[in-house]
């Protein structure tokens, strides 16, 4: 089946053969039809494996199931579409991986080095792949946390982004394969619900809001941690890959859009919906997100691609606001 969308010069000038794996998530589902945008609707090859994919992405461009586990499936993807580029995007991520930390290590680590190993024999030129805020722990300074620090993650998680974060440098150095990384923090999105993270509590609290005006938070009120909007994630993974790689002095790089609290995103959102109410349980994810950084220097970034995100907590929640109640 061919796919059409327009193609600028611009986009015939850099094109690309992507692959997309863990396209039904939080972050696939939004990125693949902005890479389909970007690179031509044929050229981003979507995959999946358990989580139907969205409508728009299975009728914009090609689709396939795809087990990252499996590596001989990954040659055969690789070798039959011609792949290039590769967003690997399936995780398990933080709170899910405490319930099941062999899974989370099996499909997190084995996932990724079946990847790196595969990428190596077939060419591919750049392979995109984030990492967290979760490879920082306890031990790290909370504050402006640097990019080059103490990572001593104490979730198995942030230990597989950690051990993920080493694989990238050392097959940058030893084969030089181009992997690049961002240490996302947690992503707030309008279109799919994220699943199994601390940080899950931003986007919830939007649906509940709208929804039912009431909302029990798993964080306590004061709980800051690092976050941003999916329209400036989006920004960082073009940008990061298409970055000069003669400037790139790393492989991994801390980014922020904002930091806030339970507590202050809920203000916000009563300047919108004046009768929502919260109240705060926090649970088991509480822990984890006290071993997490409050705020994130991301200056490498900005120095090196030119990392410059848009919106901070006040422009985020009135777009969540607006999207979400006309949908809802
Ligand atoms: N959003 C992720 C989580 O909460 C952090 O990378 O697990």
């Amino acid at each position: 089946m061919i796919y059409t969308n327009k193609l600028t010069f611009q986009n015939l000038i850099n094109m690309r053969r992507i692959l997309v794996i863990g396209a039904a998530g939080q972050i696939g589902s939004e990125l693949v039809p902005f890479l389909r945008n970007k690179y031509g609707n044929d050229n981003v090859i979507a995959t999946g494996r358990k989580t139907p994919l969205p409508d728009v992405i299975k009728k914009s461009g090609p689709v396939i199931y795809l087990d990252a586990l499996e590596r001989n499936t990954l040659s055969r993807v690789f070798y039959e579409y011609d792949i290039d580029t590769i967003f690997h995007m399936a995780s398990i991520l933080s709170a899910t991986g405490e319930k099941m930390p062999q899974t989370a290590w099996d499909i997190n680590m084995n996932g990724l080095i079946n990847i790196l190993e595969t990428s190596r024999r077939y060419n591919i030129k750049t392979i995109v792949w984030p990492s967290s805020i979760a490879a920082f722990g306890p031990t790290t300074p909370r504050e402006n946390t640097p990019n080059t620090t103490v990572l001593q993650p104490t979730t198995m998680y942030g230990i597989t982004k950690v051990a993920g974060e080493l694989l990238a440098e050392y097959y940058y150095k030893k084969y030089g394969l181009d992997i690049r990384s961002m240490r996302l923090p947690g992503i707030i999105s309008s279109e799919t619900l994220p699943g199994g993270g601390t940080t899950d509590y931003a986007v919830e609290i939007f649906y509940e809001a709208i929804k039912n005006m009431k909302y029990t938070c798993f964080l306590k009120e004061n709980t800051v941690l690092p976050m941003m909007y999916m329209p400036d994630c989006l920004k960082s993974m073009i940008d990061l890959l298409e970055a000069d790689n003669s400037k790139l002095k790393r492989r991994v790089y801390n980014i922020t859009g904002m930091s806030f609290s339970a507590g202050e995103i809920a203000a916000e959102i009563k300047k919108y919906i004046p009768q929502f109410e919260i109240d705060y349980k926090p649970d088991f994810r509480e822990e984890i997100a006290d071993s997490w950084p409050k705020s994130i220097d991301d200056s490498l970034a900005r120095e090196e691609w030119n990392w410059n995100p848009s919106y901070d907590l006040a422009s985020m929640t009135k777009d969540m606001i607006d999207i979400l109640s006309k949908r809802l």
